[in-house]
């Protein structure tokens, strides 16, 4: 336990110090590295660009790598000093600094080797092996009272049935009785929520400053709901835990941003959507936010549920989804498969409703989508959902 709180002039520093470093340390080594990648032609084709990409749009491909690298470096420097004024986090930082480094290391290997899916799938799966295999919190969810049902047993008796019934009906908060041990189903848990965000985010994309952007959205707004249980008072070591993670991270992805917002000058690769998705898988388990977390997820949930004919291989699944850029008009239209049915992604969804637009704005478009999301996100999570789902 913490022995003596810090004075928040130096909780403010421990967040805003690295944050800022690791802003101005990604946005000047990225053009620097950039050459470095081109050189040793790890380099992608700007699809979205003249309709058939021509050597013209070589465009440096796995600058994930320079934001995941500051993110690790800062984080070492700042751990004597996260270490000493928090000691209780020592074991989520060390074991969260082992699973990021992994991923950053698995990610890379798939920008250079493109592994297939079902490895893409494991990878996650490996990366929270350190997290999970160091994990001592606890292993019970907390039960939205509609669900309690589904834990009744015969053994339970008459008034369990009864209070499960109830609770079905009346949905009254914060009955300690919701507490639910899943034990080792927690593990698997933890490993399926690291596989879901690394690829989620990785297959919402393929339009100029989306992997990034959608990154940025949703830590924002894991970090507003940080703030604010701070500022309540309520569950500050994870609050705490997953703002000095966070605040370099979103630093050095608005950085990265700059660089891969529309016309691109450089890739994100698999790297960074691997980076970016165990950071926010790391948060939410270790700051004890898990289902809030996906609350911010919901645009990627909803890609993923529309991709799943396509992922499961009933309906053929090209190479690459992203929309199609029409020539004559300099705009992006839905893209369609070989069969002649369009590719079921969000993305697709979205332009199908909109109609055409040009790649910049559909990335504004979509980046507004997961703001309104969060929005929605933010008013279950505090508004009427809180007494309902999230006791
Ligand atoms: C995922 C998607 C794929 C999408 C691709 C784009 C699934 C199952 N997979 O594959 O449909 O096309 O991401 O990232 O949904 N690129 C651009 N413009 C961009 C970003 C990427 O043209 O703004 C192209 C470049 O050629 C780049 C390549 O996409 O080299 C990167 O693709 P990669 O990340 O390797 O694809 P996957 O993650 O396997
Ligand atoms: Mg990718």
């Amino acid at each position: 336990a913490v022995t003596s709180s810090p004075p928040s002039s130096l909780k403010a520093s421990l967040i805003l110090l690295p944050s800022t470093f690791a802003y101005l340390l990604t946005y000047f080594s990225i053009p620097f590295i950039s050459n470095f990648l081109l050189k040793a032609n790890m380099y992608g084709l700007d699809i979205g660009k003249r309709g058939t990409p021509t050597e013209h749009d070589k465009v440096p491909e796995a600058l994930g790598i320079v934001p995941g690298t500051v993110w690790i470096l800062l984080l070492c420097l700042s751990l004597p000093l996260l270490i000493s004024t928090h000691p209780s986090l020592t074991l989520p930082l060390l074991s969260s600094l082992f699973t990021v480094l992994f991923m950053l290391f698995l990610g890379f290997t798939d920008d250079v080797l493109e592994w297939p899916w079902r490895v893409k799938l494991l990878l996650p799966a490996i990366s929270s092996i350190p997290l999970i295999s160091v994990y001592e919190g606890s292993t019970s969810i907390l039960c939205p009272n509609q669900l309690t049902w589904i834990f009744w047993t015969p053994a339970g008796g008459l008034t369990n049935f009864s209070t499960a019934v109830s609770n079905f009906i009346t949905a009254y908060p914060n009955s300690p009785t919701n507490l639910i041990d899943i034990k080792y189903f927690y593990y698997l848990y933890m490993s399926l929520l690291s596989i879901f965000t690394t690829n989620s985010i990785n297959i919402y994309a393929g339009i100029n400053g989306l992997e990034v952007g959608q990154s940025c959205v949703i830590a924002g707004s894991i970090l507003t709901h940080n703030v604010w249980s701070l500022g309540k008072g309520v569950n500050v070591e994870g609050s705490w835990f997953s703002v000095a993670l966070l605040g370099p991270f979103l630093a050095s992805s608005l950085a990265l941003c700059c660089y891969n917002w529309y016309p691109a000058k450089v890739f994100v690769g698999d790297t960074y959507c691997y980076f970016s998705g165990v950071i926010f898988a790391v948060v939410g388990i270790h700051g004890h936010f898990s289902k809030t977390l996906l609350l911010f997820l919901m645009p990627q949930v909803l890609n993923f549920l529309i991709s799943i004919p396509q992922l499961f291989k009933i309906v053929p699944c090209p190479r690459h989804r992203l929309p199609r850029y029409v020539k004559e008009t300099g705009l992006m239209t839905v893209s369609r498969r070989e069969d002649g049915g369009m590719n079921l992604t969000l993305i697709n969804v979205v332009l199908k409703v909109c109609g055409d637009m040009k790649e910049e704005h559909l990335t504004m478009v979509l980046l507004m989508v997961q703001v309104g999301f969060s929005g929605l996100g933010f008013a279950i999570r505090y508004g009427g959902g809180s007494s309902l789902f999230f006791n």
